[in-house]
């Protein structure tokens, strides 16, 4: 056990300017379809590079909203990585149509090119790229092969905030890309998401079916309490008070970001003492990854008890998560819908048992690095697996 204090895996940035952003807004009398909505839209869409950022209640949201108003639905393929939340799969399935899961890539962990390829069919409406902890996928691979197949890419950016692939940003490579701000993630709005694009008919189309498939939104309504509806549409809006912690978080986030990056580089050159652990690289061709944790790799031979690897950072007051912890199409509701077996997804299976994730986020203080890397030094002693008598006379 350790008497410093616990560093938790993510922790939201938050001071008095978010607190008073949000007592402005509930001194007022919009609380949705308001002002900040509109500004948190505009800065995010410049950030990203887009020509339109639409807010929604979350990165979830914006998924399943996007794939809805591009009409897949039953009948309908779309492709995604078999190492992802479940958000990814869940928000075509929601739709209806049949999640395709392909396994990753073993140096990135994001979806593998010629899975995906090999993947397609007549019925491939889509694939959902994930930038896997914020690295962007190879899109010069993979947007041509969707491209030849008339699926349109949709990117799962939820851990991909200000990552870029050449001379764009994550969200602005595909026809539309969605973001997360869950609390732990690169910027919070408590909860929420945004979806970007350059397509202008897409925007229109993901404003109209955001709020019910309205034919206008309140403050064009001519006669009050009036309209019509003219879509088939959710409720997934983001409320003011989101955007206005969005908005200062906003402001924020070259400085998380620098925070993020230096981190990640004096673990990385840390645990490049540790013989045990691999780590994923951060650039990778055209790929610059946004930061958001690292992944401890650990040996595929499984000489390193994952778990006992985690508890004994745990005891030493370092907080860790995994992601994720099952390949989606593992969990017992794909498992069982689809019958899949353990063995399908071999590289997310491994990342799923073998790695772990460490913290980097700017809730780091002065030393908190140094103190994880030395964690993670002890970890690996600790959780090595004795070799068994049969491991032993294989050896002799
Ligand atoms: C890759 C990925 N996609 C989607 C989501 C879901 O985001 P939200 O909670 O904003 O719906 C997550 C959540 O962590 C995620 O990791």
């Amino acid at each position: 056990m350790t008497s410093k204090p616990f560093i938790p895996f993510g922790r939201p940035m938050l001071d008095d300017a978010e607190v008073r952003a949000v007592s402005e807004v509930l001194s007022g009398t919009t609380l949705v379809h308001g002002p900040m909505t509109h500004a948190f839209e505009e800065r995010f869409a410049e950030r990203v590079g887009t020509r339109h950022a639409i807010s929604v209640s979350s990165c979830t949201a914006g998924l399943n909203l996007t794939l809805l108003v591009r009409d897949v639905g039953a009948g309908s393929e779309v492709v995604v990585p078999a190492m992802t939340h479940v958000a990814t799969a869940h928000s075509a399935e929601a739709c209806g149509a049949k999640p395709v899961f392909v396994d990753v890539e073993a140096h990135t962990g994001n979806l593998d090119p010629d899975a995906f390829a090999a993947a397609i069919s007549p019925r491939t409406a889509a694939v959902t790229v994930v930038h896997y902890l914020g690295l962007p996928c190879d899109m010069d691979r993979i947007a041509p092969v969707a491209a030849a197949a008339g699926a349109f890419v949709l990117e799962d950016c939820a851990l991909a905030v200000d990552a870029a692939f050449g001379d764009k940003k994550a969200g602005a490579l595909g026809l539309a890309g969605c973001f997360s701000f869950y609390p732990v993630k690169h910027m919070t709005a408590a909860e929420g998401g945004m979806i970007t694009t350059d397509d202008d008919r897409l925007a229109a189309a993901l404003l109209h079916r955001r709020a019910f498939g309205y034919d206008r939104s309140p403050d064009k309504r001519q006669k009050p309490g009036i309209y019509d509806v003219t879509g088939l549409g959710l409720n997934a809006r983001m409320n003011e008070v989101q955007a206005a912690i969005g908005a200062v978080q906003l402001s924020k986030l070259d400085g998380f970001q620098k925070a993020r990056a230096e981190n990640y580089r004096a673990l990385r050159e840390g645990l490049a003492e540790v013989a045990e652990i691999t780590v994923f690289n951060s650039v990778v061709g055209k790929a610059r990854s946004s930061h958001y944790c690292l992944n401890a790799v650990l040996p595929r031979d499984g000489s390193i008890d994952r778990d006992v690897a985690a508890a004994s950072l745990k005891a030493a007051g370092i907080g860790t998560s995994v992601h994720y912890p099952v390949p989606v199409p593992l969990l017992s509701y794909y498992r069982e819908k689809y019958q899949f077996r353990t063995g399908q997804f071999p590289v997310a299976e491994w990342i799923a048992n073998q790695t772990i994730s460490l913290p980097v986020g700017p809730h780091l203080a002065d030393g908190d690095a140094e103190r994880i890397i030395e964690a993670v030094r002890a970890a690996v002693v600790e959780a090595r697996v004795k070799p068994t008598r049969q491991t032993m006379d294989a050896h002799t």
